[in-house]
C-alpha cells in the first residue's frame, strides 16, 4: 500500500490545486485519472475533496468508501470492507480525531466525532461519539477498554 500511499498523494495535491487554486488545465486530467485510478480500478471511494490529515493509511483498501464531507485527523489507518459517511442522505458525516485506527469491516455514519487515540475494532456499527483513548467495538459499537492517557 505504500506505491497507493504515493498516488494518493500526488493526486490529493492536484485535486488541491485544482480547487484551491483554480489550476483546471492541471486538476482536471488529474481528477479524471484519480477516478479512473482510485475508484474504478482500485475501488476505493473516498472523494479527492474529502479533508484527510498527513500520514494517513490505507490496509488493502478494496471496499472502501469514504463521504467528501467526512474529516479525518493525522496519523488515521482505514482498511478494507469500511464506510464512513451519513446515515441519511445529505445527513453530516463523522469527523475522526488523530491517531484513530478503524478495523476492517466497519461502518461508521452520521454527524459523529471519534476521538484521538481511540481504535475501532473490526466489525463495528459506530453511530454515536467515541471518546479519546477508548477501544469499541459490536454492532452498536460500546466501550471495550479505556486507555490511561
Ligand atoms: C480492537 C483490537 C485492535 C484489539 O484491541 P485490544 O486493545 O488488544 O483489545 P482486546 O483484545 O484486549 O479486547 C478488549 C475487548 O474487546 C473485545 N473485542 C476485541 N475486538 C473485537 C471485535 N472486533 N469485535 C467485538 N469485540 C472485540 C474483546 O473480546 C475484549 O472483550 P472482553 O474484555 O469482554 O474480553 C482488535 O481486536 C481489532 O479489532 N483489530 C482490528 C484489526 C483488523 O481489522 N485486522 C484485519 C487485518 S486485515
Amino acid at each position: 500500500m505504500e506505491i497507493l500511499k504515493e498516488v494518493y498523494s500526488i493526486f490529493a495535491l492536484n485535486a488541491v490545486l485544482f480547487t484551491k487554486f483554480n489550476l483546471k488545465l492541471i486538476g482536471l486530467p488529474v481528477r479524471i485519472s484519480y477516478r479512473i485510478f482510485i475508484q474504478y480500478i482500485l475501488g476505493i471511494d473516498i472523494p479527492d475533496t474529502t479533508v484527510i490529515g498527513k500520514n494517513f493509511n490505507v490496509f488493502h483498501g478494496q471496499g472502501l468508501v469514504i463521504n467528501n464531507t467526512v474529516v479525518i485527523g493525522d496519523n488515521v489507518t482505514v482498511r478494507h470492507n469500511t464506510t464512513i459517511g451519513n446515515a441519511r442522505p445529505n445527513g453530516g458525516c463523522p469527523v475522526i480525531g488523530n491517531n484513530v485506527e478503524i478495523g476492517a469491516n466497519c461502518v461508521l455514519i452520521g454527524e459523529i466525532k471519534v476521538g484521538n487515540n481511540s481504535i475501532i475494532a473490526a466489525g463495528s456499527v459506530v453511530i454515536k461519539d467515541v471518546p479519546e483513548n477508548v477501544v469499541v467495538a459490536g454492532n452498536p459499537a460500546k466501550i471495550v477498554k479505556t486507555f490511561n492517557s
